[in-house]
């Protein structure tokens, strides 16, 4: 007969996803102890639940920093000239964080799961003493089954991860740390496994679809279960479309799935411009509760890669106009918030970006979701080249994790690999392809090439869209040769510019902004598109980069400490390049932009560059026209004017009619500063954080270009500052401080809510010689995401024992055990509870009280002793319960420092039993 898994407890209640974001301890720096050398030590340490040192359950972090995720601790610190240039000179090093969980004894029974979403770079995570992962790439999740792990009520959990980020998984800014989110998952023991609803639509005929549902369960439980899982599937405005349900059996701490496919009869189309999404929930019944909930949302849409015409979406072509993207952003490194995603991604739809490639590695799943809202097709790409199973794994996850997505169109498997053209690489292709197509057949698998493809036997051979990075003189000849293989820019352009820079400085590492320059191996932003743009077989590119990141300053080294690749400088400020990819990827409305700024000398002759997506235009200084040319829509226009200064005018026309102009209006010195909000309020969430624009404006309020003033920050209310930039890739100023210069007349500041505060965050801003500036931007009362309550950890738990023979005749309390003997007394951990029978009992442990306490402030705590007790403390008596009744002990802790050596021993009155039957902690006084 089945039994249901029900716990007869009032858990029937679905699962919860708690955040693990708040209350963390960290220390930078590795902390490694001594070696191992005596024979219990090394006995010991072979033990579950054994971990020394910071690993360890009880380890002195009081001292530690305390603070929330997510965290990259390589950005708060200095610039190093010898330190990494490709990670943008930033030391990063190793670190350790800590984190204490209580766990209500309402809920044993309860399947619990930590989910880290991304640790930068290598990862070894320790719950109370055992090591239950390691992670080995800084973009992967890690989910946790801790359940076995676990103590209930009093006795805390410990959490310890020890961050590798000497490791390098890039040639980028990658930064160290928790710099994701983190999670506590409770579940009942009949739950779905995380990432476990494969819930990926398919066209089955014109306009029926189906959805073929597999959902993938787990029983923790001590009892086979049966139960019904119940998939529903809502519209875009929520209404239920359909539902199926079908029964499943999980054995015992078994894992097993099933198939609920889904019929949905024409449903709303999910494309760039309307971007409907379905919700589908999964639930798991039994006796009529529902034990377990979770929900995705996936969206209907087709795709095809046709060799000739490349990418159609909903049967629709689709030129890709896409840009590659690291996740970095100026002041928090790659911490990025999620609301300062949500900024950069609404800057690239601005734009005109249709697709993102994030390279070179999975992104954050928040940012997926927000894509998938947004209407942007996606390249998901895996880290590590590699199809051994540790890395398979790694790909695997990306794919179960993102395949439900409707904006992702293309996975590659790798970026640039040298042996993209050999049989290695092939052999290694075909089976990371082999790997995803088992858990998504729906799209293309590609990688990204920077070369090779013409040969013989090379990786093109094993994928469905060959993906071409830069190799733009190849792509007519790979055409010809291949005619039926569905091609693609995986990565192009590679040009430099320093936002707001006219002339190239060497000296200085400064970049005109007039798209001159180029990588040797890339091309000019007007070149590169050119050259997808004009061939209809090329499905579209992919800019490098879409903003510039920390890192890989090519073609400069020290001072220049960040790229300069970027559309957008590191705060999302567009730079020249902005413009003249707007003009090319927006059609339906007209567009005209002038660079340079108009704050020139007398006498200048100034190049002037228009750039349009009209048909012609005039442009006009102080309103005498200087030119009328026709647009040239792929390499803009020049016109070389005499400086004036004044107002200078281009006037785009279509059909002979004006339909957009541009202005630049030579700019007097500035007298104040501005703070320009992103949004109107902030959410009061404790996770809501928007950059603000700081700039200097003249006396008619004019922004002035070129102003570098050093502007001072103070916040005050319920938010705080989480740092800043400027966009110069030169520059070296602290990102947390208070104080950051303008560069060419721009910084930015990001301001977070502090959690449980409804404040307004007000912000002043004030430079030597400017009127200073003040802000104050409403906080909307927003509950902060249900999280783990915090657990503050001033007590050491002495919690390994070891237990004498007892007997009839009182023993020497301070009897020493060989340090080899780890037999003939027994071992144990609170509550030790020895039943009727000899006389004494004697117990022995050790500890090593927290470093306040070695004033004779502490306490040593017994929860609760049955029988007469002596608490003896390196062989001197400190304390004494005289009655035989079960109770609490409180002894003062002798002062000193280092490892105690703590006997106890007990005295059973006749015909009963006696213990330690309740923690025993060391602790401050109460
Ligand atoms: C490519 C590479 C990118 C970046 C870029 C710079 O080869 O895929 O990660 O390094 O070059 O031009």
């Amino acid at each position: 007969m089945l039994l249901l898994v029900a716990c007869a407890t009032a858990s029937a209640a679905a699962r919860e996803r708690l955040s693990l974001d708040r209350g963390w301890l960290f220390h930078q720096g590795d902390l490694v102890e001594a070696p191992i050398v005596g024979h219990e030590e090394s006995y010991s340490n072979a033990k579950a639940g054994s971990a020394g040192g910071a690993a360890g359950s009880e380890y002195d972090d009081s001292d530690w920093r305390r603070l929330d995720l997510p965290h990259d601790w390589a950005v708060e610190g200095p610039f190093d000239p010898k330190a990494n240039v490709a990670q943008g000179y930033r030391p990063r090093g190793i670190g350790w964080y800590r984190r204490y969980l209580k766990v209500d004894p309402s809920d044993r029974g309860k399947h619990f799961e930590l989910q880290f979403d991304a640790i930068a770079t290598h990862a070894t995570i320790w719950v109370n003493g055992n090591v239950v992962n390691r992670n080995w790439s800084g973009y992967n999740a890690s989910y946790i089954d801790i359940t076995p792990f676990l103590r209930y009520g009093d006795a805390l959990n410990t959490i310890a991860i020890r961050v590798d980020a000497e490791a390098m998984e890039g040639w980028w800014y990658e930064g160290a740390g928790m710099y994701r989110h983190s999670w506590l998952v409770k579940r009942s023991p009949l739950h779905v496994v995380t990432d476990g609803v494969h819930a990926t639509p398919r066209q089955l005929k014109d306009k029926q679809w189906s959805i073929p549902v597999e959902v993938t369960l787990n029983n923790s439980g001590k009892q086979a279960g049966e139960a019904t899982v119940e998939v529903t599937v809502y519209d875009p405005s929520g209404k239920q479309v359909a539902q199926r349900t079908a029964q499943a059996r999980i054995g015992v701490l078994a894992t097993s799935s099933v198939q609920l496919p889904i019929a949905i009869n024409n449903p709303a189309l999910w494309s760039l411009e309307k971007t409907n999404l379905y919700r589908v929930t999964t639930r798991v019944i039994q006796g009529g509760k529902v034990y377990d909930e979770v929900s995705l949302n996936t969206g209907f849409r087709t795709i095809r890669f046709d060799a000739s015409q490349g990418f159609f979406l909903n049967g629709v072509h689709v030129k890709l106009q896409g840009v590659c993207i690291h996740q970095d952003h100026a002041g928090v490194g790659v911490a990025v918030p999620d609301s300062v995603w949500e900024y950069r991604l609404r800057r690239l739809k601005e734009l005109g970006v249709n697709a993102i490639r994030f390279s070179h590695n999975a992104p954050a799943a928040e940012v997926l979701d927000m894509v998938d809202r947004m209407g942007f097709v996606v390249m998901d790409e895996n880290r590590n080249f590699n199809p051994s199973p540790d890395y398979m794994k790694q790909l695997e996850w990306m794919v179960r994790r993102d395949r439900h997505h409707p904006g992702i169109v293309l996975w590659s498997v790798f970026n640039e690999e040298p042996v993209q053209a050999t049989e290695v690489g092939y052999e290694m292709v075909r089976r990371m392809s082999a790997a995803v197509k088992a858990l998504d057949d729906t799209r293309p698998v590609t990688a990204a090439m920077n070369g090779g493809f013409l040969t013989e036997l090379n990786v093109s051979h094993a994928v469905d869209v060959v993906g071409s990075n830069y190799q733009v003189p190849d792509y007519d000849r790979f055409h010809k040769a291949r005619p039926d293989k569905p091609f693609t820019s995986s990565e192009d352009t590679s040009a430099f510019m320093t936002r707001g820079e006219w002339k190239t400085v060497k000296e200085k590492n400064l970049i005109a902004s007039y798209d001159d320059d180029a990588a040797q191996w890339g091309n000019t932003h007007r070149d590169a598109w050119e050259a997808i743009a004009t061939r209809p077989y090329v499905a579209g590119g992919f800019v490098w980069t879409g903003f510039d990141y920390r890192g890989e300053p090519t073609p400069n080294e020290w001072p220049s400490v960040s790229s300069v690749f970027g559309i957008m400088d590191l705060n999302g400020f567009p730079k020249n390049a902005y413009y003249i990819h707007q003009v090319q990827w927006i059609k339906d409305q007209p567009l005209i932009y002038l660079a340079p700024h108009w704050n020139w000398k007398q006498g200048d002759n100034v190049r002037v560059m228009v750039m349009a997506n009209v048909e012609r235009f005039k442009l006009l200084l102080n309103g005498r026209e200087l030119a009328d040319q026709k647009v040239d829509p792929y390499r803009m226009n020049y016109v070389n004017v005499a400086f004036e200064p004044g107002k200078l005018e281009a006037i785009g026309y279509k059909g002979g009619k004006e339909v957009a102009r541009a202005v630049v209006e030579t700019t007097g010195a500035p007298v104040k500063l501005e703070l320009v909000p992103d949004r109107a309020q902030l959410a009061g969430d404790g996770r809501d954080a928007m950059p603000i624009t700081v700039r200097a404006l003249d006396a008619q309020g004019r922004a002035v270009p070129l102003a570098n003033d050093e502007v001072t920050f103070a916040i005050s209310g319920g938010g705080r500052s989480i740092g800043h930039g400027n966009g110069d890739p030169n520059s070296h100023e602290d990102e947390k401080g208070a104080t950051r210069h303008l560069f060419n007349g721009l910084a930015q500041l990001i301001v977070q809510t502090n959690y449980d505060s409804k404040d307004a965050v007000t912000i002043n801003a004030s430079a030597p010689g400017l009127q200073a500036a003040a802000l104050t931007i409403p906080v909307k009362p927003v509950a902060a995401e249900p999280f783990v309550t915090l657990a503050d950890a001033p007590l050491t738990f002495v919690r390994s024992w070891r237990i004498a023979p007892d007997g009839d005749a009182r023993p020497d309390p301070n009897q020493k055990l060989a340090s080899f003997d780890m037999n003939t007394w027994g071992w144990g951990s609170p509550p030790m509870r020895a039943a009727a029978g000899s006389k004494y009992h004697l117990y022995r442990a050790s500890f090593t009280p927290r470093k306040n306490l070695a004033d004779g402030s502490g306490h040593i705590r017994f929860a609760a002793i049955k029988g007469k007790a002596e608490i003896w403390l390196n062989g001197q008596l400190i304390g004494k319960k005289d009655s035989f009744a079960a109770g609490p002990l409180d002894v003062a802790l002798p002062a000193g420092a280092g490892k105690r050596e703590l006997n106890v021993l007990l005295e059973a009155e006749a015909g009963q039993g006696v213990g330690i039957e309740g923690n025993v902690t060391i602790e401050p006084a109460r």
